[in-house]
């Protein structure tokens, strides 16, 4: 049968003080939202239905492969729920329902979930959880007999019911005729004025059905972020779950307190990064690396027995066995073939450099398609801009290219050919020349005494 998800996330989050949905704020770079979907399409769900509001087209912009439900008045849960109703008109299965806000929840833990639903035969399964502060959460009524009976908002709460523990994650299982009946007769007689999906429990045990609770074995999969504070905490928490996940795959964090991962980067084994070293986004390293201190890829494919140290790199690829830094700018739209020297201070943008080639120091290289086996002098620069357009430079391979050149693009530098120290190269070189282009020499002999 078809496992569906529902996700809230219309509401405003007002306590964020933020003019970005608070679903998109980023935990461990990404957004909360994306790791709430990601951790359903985990446990085998089909469909994944949001329910937007505010900041609407901010987040229908920043979140791929789901489907989207507007609730334009926040009436409540369970009022956003029943706005999924036309969708999933005629549909039989089970449907899970989770919060945008709520990063932490895993793929173990929402499977346990879904499978103790299942196992129980019921037609709605909460997952609670025992906070060791409950305030602000709905309260988890038992009878005498340990069966749950309802759940109580905060708000609504008497003073006894207060003082529980277990409360409501806002993660649930139902059968989804069984909810949609249910949330038909859900008022709003409440201290908040709201649709609460919390009744619909009640509603369902009237009903004659029993409700099952599954209780959460760590409290912290469960948190929700409402404030920049707890945005900290999980932060906190998703960065040191990525380390450990790392370092049980074979990855050395020689400081993992001082090392930060975001959640969908892949290291392979072997790898050995030292602290202050960020890696963030789609960004992919190989086996047998070593990298930092001090460094900063973002989206970067890198393969394997990689050495770089106080380096930034964005939006780029690098071969196997390159040897960067320290103090290397690599700019999107690079890529960089194996065994490629990058020594210090140099900045590299779109080009392209071959297998093997060595630019050791003090190098502008951008917009350049570089063969293999080219030695490129200390100080030189591509002069690919005019001040409207930008022009490539094209350099064949095992090209030398004595130091302090400037090479003015559109321009052409065959294969094998020399350039002089000192050249500003302005036309093209063929193949296997030698090309000089600065002013000569001249000596004035006794200068200096006469001079004097
Ligand atoms: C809710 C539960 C509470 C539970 C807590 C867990 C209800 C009535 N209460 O309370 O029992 O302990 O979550 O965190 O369900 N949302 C909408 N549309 C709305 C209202 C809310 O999409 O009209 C979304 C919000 O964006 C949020 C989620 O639903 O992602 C929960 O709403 P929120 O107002 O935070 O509920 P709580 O008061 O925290
Ligand atoms: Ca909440």
């Amino acid at each position: 049968m078809d496992l569906i998800t529902i996700i809230l996330a219309a509401g405003k989050g007002t306590r964020m003080k933020s003019d970005l949905p608070k679903v998109l704020h980023k935990v461990c770079g990404k957004p909360m939202l994306q790791h709430v979907i990601d951790a359903a399409k985990g446990v085998g769900s089909t469909r994944e239905l949001v329910v937007i509001g505010s900041g609407a087209e901010l987040v229908r912009q920043s979140i791929a492969d789901v489907e989207f439900v507007m609730q334009t008045e926040q009436l409540g849960t369970g009022h956003a729920v029943l706005c999924t109703r036309d969708a999933l008109a005629g549909i039989d299965g089970t449907v899970l329902i989770l919060c945008g806000d709520t990063p932490l929840l895993t793929t173990e833990m929402l499977s346990r979930l879904v499978e103790e639903h299942s196992k129980a035969a019921v037609k709605a399964t909460v997952l609670t959880a025992m906070m060791p502060d409950a305030a602000g959460y709905g309260r988890i009524i038992r009878a005498e007999d340990g069966a749950v009976e309802k759940i109580v908002e905060h708000k609504d709460a008497t003073e006894d019911e207060l003082k529980i523990c277990e409360v409501n994650t806002g993660i649930y299982c139902f059968d989804l005729k069984t909810l949609f009946a249910a949330l038909e007769q859900v008022t709003n007689d409440n201290a908040q004025g709201e649709y609460y999906l919390t009744d619909v429990l009640e509603i369902i045990r009237r009903g004659g059905d029993k409700i099952n609770a599954a209780i959460a074995e760590d409290f912290t999969e469960t948190l929700g972020i409402n404030s920049r504070q707890q945005l900290a905490v999980a932060e906190k928490i998703l960065r040191r779950r990525k380390n450990d996940r790392l370092m049980s795959e074979g990855v050395t964090l020689m400081d993992p307190s001082s090392t930060f991962i975001d959640a969908d980067v892949e290291i392979g084994r072997d790898t050995v990064i030292y602290p202050f070293t960020w890696i963030e986004g789609a960004t992919k390293i190989g086996a047998g690396c070593t990298l930092g201190p001090n460094s900063r890829l973002q989206n970067v494919t890198m393969g394997d027995r990689v050495t770089a140290q106080f380096i930034y790199a964005h939006d780029c690829e690098i071969g196997d066995e390159v040897t960067i830094g320290p103090y290397v700018h690599i700019r999107p739209g690079t890529k960089i073939s194996s065994k490629v020297k990058i020594g210090n201070f140099v900045e590299i943008k779109n080009s392209n450099i071959g297998v093997s080639s060595k630019l050791p120091h003090l190098q502008y290289i951008g917009d350049c398609d570089m063969g293999a086996g080219v030695n490129v002098g200390c100080g030189t620069v591509t002069c690919n801009y005019d001040g409207k357009k930008k022009f490539r430079t094209t350099i064949g391979d095992n090209v030398f290219v004595g130091c302090n050149t400037n090479l003015v693009a559109p321009v052409e530098v065959e294969e094998g050919a020399y350039i002089g120290a000192g050249s500003t190269i302005t036309k093209r070189v063929p193949k296997d020349n030698l090309a000089i282009a600065r002013a000569r020499q001249v000596n004035f002999a006794d200068w200096a005494d006469k001079r004097k």
